[in-house]
């Protein structure tokens, strides 16, 4: 493979998020949960792979969020995750999603060239500052202010040990190497794409100096022009170019009362609201994932999805905000399910042809 798909021809991409971690992106009781039992996850990435979505996105997690149902407790690291859904996937994109704190640039380099050549140049990688201080101290660790001074030294070693084929000496205000040198390199010889999960302002100064895509919330499409807008500047200032991705829940049926009376089912009725709690709390307390009101507006949006974006209704009105999402500049989105490998079959049959249709995919 010469092109990663990130980079395929479709104007308005799609990834899979979370399918790595039971719950999803959701925090539901509902018991057609997703398990991510591994079935399931072969399942769900085999249908993605054949439906020509770009890429499977994992979610980095290492605790749960309590409640009844410990949501995301039961999660697959993600280098390994993605290396393993190379044996069974042919063209799909394989992100993995790193705590930079919690992984050393040596190891990661290692990792993700491993992925990169297990499945002929699909890696990728999705760089995360974190936000649970509880999932630190399970490291030993602190979560720090100003997490993007790690990270951009973390990147900048990953790109120069497949820059350079001699061993090295690195001296940083958080690393000292000596000798370092890793092999093999990935198949395009270079670092393949990379992601960076953020929304506050340092987090997209920091994509826009170091990663290829920012990968963000919005509260609303208007809102979410003004990002694009704001990554457009900044992009420029860099000399870079940075695309923007987000991220969505979908509930997608035959009509819109369907989909709404599922996603009020699910979100409302069966939230698992001391989980909710938990999730809202530590994060509003901890990062700024989101714009400050969408904790307060949209708490639904959290037990739907993670304060992602709510994409609920017929393939149509689905199709409809993807064509909005894209005129406002955004290069794709994720989608994520109550559900994956239940929903994600009407999902390309009926949506992905509507796309096609509007212009947005081949
Ligand atoms: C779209 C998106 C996806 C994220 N995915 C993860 C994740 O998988 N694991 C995690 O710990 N944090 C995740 N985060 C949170 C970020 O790591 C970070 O804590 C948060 O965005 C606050 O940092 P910021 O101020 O730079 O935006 C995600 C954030 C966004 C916007």
């Amino acid at each position: 493979m010469t092109v990663h798909p990130i980079y395929g021809p479709n104007r308005f991409k799609l990834g899979i998020f979370a399918a790595n971690a039971d719950g999803g992106l959701t925090v539901t009781k509902v018991p057609e949960r997703w398990p991510a039992a591994w079935e399931g996850v072969v399942a769900a990435a085999r249908i993605a792979d054949r439906a020509g979505i770009e890429f499977f996105l994992p979610i980095a997690r290492w605790k749960g969020f309590e409640g009844e149902t410990n949501s995301r407790q039961y999660s697959y690291e993600t280098f390994t995750f993605a290396a393993a859904l190379s044996g069974v996937t042919e063209r799909i994109g394989l992100f993995s999603t790193v705590h930079v704190p919690m992984v050393h640039p040596l190891f990661a380099a290692k990792a993700l060239a491993t992925v990169d050549q297990a499945s002929n140049g699909r890696a990728g990688l999705n760089i995360v500052a974190g936000w649970n201080p509880d999932e630190f101290a399970m490291f030993g660790l602190e979560r720090v202010e100003a997490p993007y001074d790690q990270a951009s030294e973390w990147i900048e070693i990953i790109s120069r040990l497949y820059a350079q084929t001699e061993p090295f000496d690195h001296e940083g205000a958080y690393y000292t190497m000596r000798n370092a040198v890793t092999l093999p390199k990935p198949v395009a010889g270079k670092r393949p794409p990379v992601l960076n999960a953020a929304f506050s302002p340092p987090g997209r100064a920091f994509a826009a100096q170091n990663a290829d895509f920012l990968f963000t919330t919005f509260k609303s499409i208007a809102a979410g022009k003004t990002t694009i807008e704001d990554m457009a500047a900044r992009s420029s200032d860099t000399g870079r170019q940075v695309g923007v991705y987000t991220t969505t829940h979908v509930v997608c049926r035959p009509t819109r009362d369907e989909a709404e009376a599922y996603y009020h089912h699910y979100a409302v009725t069966m939230a698992d609201t001391a989980a909710l709690d938990y999730m809202m709390g530590k994060q509003a307390a901890n990062a700024s994932n989101h714009d400050p009101e969408t904790y307060q507006l949209h708490r639904k949006w959290f037990a739907g999805g993670a304060g992602t974006f709510p994409l609920i209704g017929t393939p149509q009105d689905i199709a409809e905000q993807m064509v909005e999402m894209s005129r406002a500049g955004f290069a794709g989105t994720t989608v994520s399910f109550v559900n994956f490998a239940q929903e994600l079959p009407y999902f390309c049959d009926t949506v992905l042809p509507l796309l096609v249709k509007a212009g947005l995919r081949a």
